[in-house]
């Protein structure tokens, strides 16, 4: 292998189709089970023992990365960032990372893909066969959204296409690359698509058209493209059903508390039942409520004579006399207040700093 393995994070982007939710902050740092999506794909990384970081932000939300992430030393890795002037595509990032890259191999992985496995295996494979390029492969219902590979009977890759039409197969590329310094002369010969951006998948063709080693691997676990919002509903409830232990320090006065649920020591819960799976974030207060499994409260929420289950509330967030809320994703600091009866559950998707006054 040639040099030292470099993680190249793609964390740009304009997150426009978790609008509102992303106005006002990166989608990469949308929380799951209370800890930002990046923070999965850092601690991925950091597993398989790589040590130099480079993570690509964007103009308007690199700052809010950088402040959640650091500079690495929690971790012991060097994490440096790289600011892409516009999201002109994966490919323009890579180009855009090349003095950090330098002629090292990498892994990419886009900073909203989670999956349900550690690395270790695809990433072995990598460094004892020396490709100059390595994908992951799932199955999905819908191939249109992504790029799409069409493999032979033995596995090898045929050809790449990028959010097509007429898919041909239902194989989605998922969002985390191996790469040798080769990837940087295909990336050279390629053009914008057809959506303006320098596809990585039009590059990994161009090295398919010139022959060179592209190996592929199905992903066996579960992934989830988090840049929608029922995909990120989903993802919490996975990410809890899987990962969330029973940790209860926090005040529980008259109350009850079931299953698998996190409680920290700042927060206070009166008169009310707790069923996890749920995630409860710091310095949280819960009065007569209900909250339901599959639930992720964030940092400084409120709670008050509320049932709700199947959401996730971001820091900040009041919930006020509302009778049921399901499947509801509710941005920083927005209220949901209710003043008199109402027949009927809620399904909510509510942006940063909204209010919902229910009369
Ligand atoms: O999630 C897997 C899919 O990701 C693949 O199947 C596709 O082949 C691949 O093109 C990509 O498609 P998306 O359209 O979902 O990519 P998106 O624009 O959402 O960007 C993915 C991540 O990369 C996201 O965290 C934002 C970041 N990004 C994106 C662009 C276009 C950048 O940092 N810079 C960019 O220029």
């Amino acid at each position: 292998m040639r040099g030292q393995v470099k993680a190249l994070v793609l964390s740009g982007g304009k997150g426009t189709r978790l609008r509102p939710l992303t106005y006002t902050g990166a989608k990469q740092l949308v929380p799951i089970a209370n800890k930002p999506i990046l923070f999965y794909v850092l601690e991925n990384i950091i597993n398989l023992g790589i040590k130099d970081i480079g993570i690509i932000i964007a103009p308007e939300t690199g700052e809010a990365v950088k402040q959640a992430v650091g500079n690495g030393n929690k971790w012991g890795v060097n994490i440096e960032y790289i600011l892409q002037p516009e999201p002109a595509g994966l490919a323009h990032a890579v180009k855009t990372a090349r003095p950090f890259l330098k002629n090292n191999p990498f892994l990419m992985y886009l900073g909203d893909n989670l999956i349900g496995t550690n690395l270790r295996k695809f990433y072995q494979k990598f460094l004892e066969k020396n490709p100059d390029a390595q994908i992951l492969l799932k199955p999905v219902t819908d191939p249109s959204r992504f790029g799409v590979a069409e493999i032979n009977k033995k596995g090898q890759v045929l050809r790449l296409v990028e959010k097509p039409k007429h898919p041909p197969s239902n194989l989605a590329l998922v969002g985390i690359y191996m790469f040798s310094p080769k990837i940087h002369e295909a990336i050279a010969e390629i053009r914008p698509s057809w959506r303006g951006e320098l596809e990585i998948t039009d590059a990994i063709q161009q090295l398919l058209d010139w022959d060179c080693p592209v190996l592929s691997d199905i992903l066996e676990e579960w992934w989830l493209d988090t840049g929608k919002k029922d995909d990120l509903l989903k993802a919490n409830t996975i990410v809890l059903d899987e990962w969330i232990k029973r940790d209860v320090q926090g005040k529980a006065i008259n109350t009850t508390i079931s299953g698998r649920v996190v409680l920290p020591a700042s927060a206070r819960v009166v008169n009310s039942q707790i069923r996890g799976p749920v995630v409860i974030g710091e310095n949280v207060q819960v009065e007569n409520s209900f909250v339901g499994p599959f639930t992720s409260v964030g940092h400084g929420a409120k709670i008050i004579n509320s049932s709700l289950e199947h959401c996730v509330l971001l820091d900040g967030v009041e919930i006020i006399n509302i009778e049921r809320l399901e499947d509801a994703l509710v941005g920083r600091n927005s209220r949901v207040v209710k003043n008199s009866a109402l027949p009927k559950a809620l399904k909510l998707m509510i942006g940063d700093d909204s209010v919902v006054e229910i009369p």
